[in-house]
C-alpha cells in the first residue's frame, strides 16, 4: 500500500545512513521522477514528454526572450547541468543565478524572461527572497521543487514537481539527478514543436528510459508486479521489441551503483589527503562543481571544481605529484578536450583519477594504469550523463566520510532547508 512505501521511505531499511540509502535508491527515484510524464511506443510509436503543471504556459516559456535558473547549492549545480540542453532544444538563451548573488544585486530580471526556480524543499530562503523579487519584476516564474505545497510551489506561477520521494540526508543526493532528469524533460517540452531536433529528442527520451529499470521499481517495493506495471514494462519496450522481455531493461544507475566498492577502496586512498580538485566541462561542469561539493560539506575534506577550459588561466599552479585531481571525461563534443587535460595535467605528474566511459580506460590513460586511476561509467546520451556521472562522486564522498568518522548525514553546520538568510 502507500502508507506502506511511505514508511520503507522513511526508515533506513538496510542501509546504515540515509545518505547511504538515498544515493542506492536513485534508480527507484528516478522512476517515479518520470512516471507518467513520458511515453514511448503504443500504435502510433510517438514518444512525448507530458508535463501536466506547465501545460497553460509552455507556449509562454517558448516564446520568452530568456529563462533564468535560479537556485542554491546541489540545486543550482542541477539547473548548471541541464542549461546545455534547454538551450540546444529551446533556442532561447538560458543563464544562470545564484539566488543570493540575484538578490544582492537587483540584477536585472523582465516581464519577458522566465524565471525557473529549483529547490529540493521549496523553502529556501535566499531562494524565496529571489521568487519574490522576481515576481515584482513581472517574469513567469516556474518552480521545480521536491516538495508538494511547499513556498515556492505555492508561489510560481507553474511547475514541475520532482517526485523523488522525501530526502532525509543534508546532503542532497537522489534529488539531484531527479532534478537533471525533471529540466531534461522541461527542454524536451520546450522544444516539442521543432521538427529540426525531432531526432535528438526521440534519443533523448530512449535515454531517459535507459536510465532506470522500470520493472525494477514494482520489485523494490516489496510487491509482485500487477497488470499496471506490466502494461507500464510492454509499452516501454514496444519500441525496441514486440515481445514483453523484462530482461533487456537497460539499468544505467544499477550499473553505476556497482562502483559501491571500488569508490570505497578509493576513498581509503584518498583518506588522510588535505584537498581534492575535480575538473569538468560542457555537461559535466555542473559534475566537478556538485562531486566537489558532496566531498567538501560531509567528508569536510577541502574540494574544488573547477571548469577544465579554465585550467591554464590559474588551477594549473597548484597541480604536482601529491594533489589529487579527478577529471570527468566521459565520450561526448568535449572528449578530445578533456584528452588534451589529462595529457597537460600528466605532464606535471599530476595524480589522476579519471572517470570515463566504459573501455576508454587505454584512450584516457596516457602512461597507463600506473600513472593514473579509472573509473569506468556506462555512457548514456551525453546530456543524460550527469546524471551517471555524480554516482561515483556521491559513492566516494559517503565513504571518505563514514571512514574519517564524520557525520555522514548531518555534517558539521549545515543545515538541510536553510530558511533564514
Ligand atoms: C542547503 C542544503 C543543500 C541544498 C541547498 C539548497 O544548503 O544543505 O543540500 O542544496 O540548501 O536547498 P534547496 O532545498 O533549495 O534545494
Amino acid at each position: 500500500s502507500f502508507l506502506e512505501m511511505e514508511v520503507e521511505q522513511i526508515n533506513k531499511g538496510k542501509y546504515e545512513h540515509y545518505m547511504q540509502k538515498e544515493i542506492h535508491e536513485q534508480p527507484e527515484s528516478l522512476t517515479t521522477t518520470m512516471r507518467g510524464r513520458l511515453k514511448r511506443g503504443g500504435s502510433t510509436k510517438a514518444k512525448t514528454v507530458l508535463l501536466g503543471g506547465l501545460k497553460d504556459h509552455i507556449k509562454s516559456i517558448r516564446r520568452s526572450r530568456r529563462i533564468v535558473f535560479i537556485g542554491c547549492g546541489t540545486s543550482y549545480n542541477a539547473a548548471l547541468a541541464a542549461r546545455p540542453i534547454i538551450e540546444e532544444l529551446s533556442g532561447v538563451p538560458v543563464t544562470m543565478e545564484i539566488a543570493s548573488d540575484l538578490v544582492d544585486r537587483q540584477g536585472p530580471i523582465y516581464r519577458e524572461d522566465t524565471a525557473v526556480f529549483v529547490s529540493q524543499s521549496g523553502e529556501t530562503a535566499d531562494t524565496l527572497l529571489a521568487l519574490e523579487y522576481a515576481l515584482e519584476n513581472g517574469a513567469l516564474c516556474v518552480g521545480i521543487t521536491n516538495t508538494v505545497g511547499s513556498a515556492i510551489a505555492r508561489n510560481t506561477h507553474c511547475g514541475i514537481h520532482i517526485n523523488a520521494g522525501c530526502e532525509i540526508g543534508v546532503a542532497s543526493t537522489k534529488a539531484y539527478t531527479s532534478q537533471i532528469v525533471v529540466m531534461a524533460m522541461l527542454a524536451l517540452a520546450i522544444g516539442d514543436d521543432a521538427i529540426s531536433s525531432q531526432a535528438r529528442r526521440e534519443a533523448i527520451i530512449d535515454g531517459l528510459f535507459d536510465l532506470p529499470s522500470m520493472l525494477h521499481l514494482a520489485f523494490s517495493f516489496n510487491r509482485s508486479l500487477d497488470y499496471k506495471d506490466l502494461f507500464y514494462c510492454t509499452v516501454v519496450h514496444l519500441g525496441k521489441s514486440n515481445m514483453f522481455l523484462p530482461c533487456i531493461f537497460a539499468d544505467k544507475v544499477r550499473e553505476v551503483l556497482k562502483l559501491d566498492q571500488e569508490m570505497k577502496e578509493l576513498a581509503k586512498l584518498l583518506i588522510a589527503e588535505q584537498s581534492l580538485l575535480v575538473f569538468g566541462r560542457g555537461y559535466n561542469f555542473a559534475t566537478a562543481l556538485e562531486g566537489a561539493l558532496k566531498v567538501k560539506e560531509v567528508s569536510l575534506m577541502h574540494s574544488e571544481g573547477m571548469l577544465a577550459g579554465e585550467m591554464k588561466h590559474g588551477p594549473l599552479a597548484l597541480v604536482d605529484e601529491n594533489l589529487p585531481i579527478i577529471v570527468i571525461a566521459t565520450r561526448d563534443a568535449c572528449f578530445s578536450k578533456q584528452q588534451s587535460v589529462i595529457q597537460q595535467l600528466h605532464a606535471r605528474k599530476g595524480r589522476l583519477i579519471v572517470v570515463c566511459s566504459k573501455g576508454d580506460a587505454a584512450a584516457v590513460c596516457p602512461g597507463g594504469s600506473s600513472s593514473c586511476r579509472v573509473i569506468e561509467v556506462p555512457q548514456v546520451e551525453d546530456c543524460l550523463q550527469p546524471v551517471v556521472n555524480i554516482i561515483p562522486l556521491q559513492l566516494l564522498a559517503y565513504h571518505l566520510t563514514v571512514l574519517r568518522g564524520y557525520n555522514v548525514d548531518q555534517p558539521r553546520n549545515l543545515a538541510k532547508s536553510v530558511t533564514t538568510q
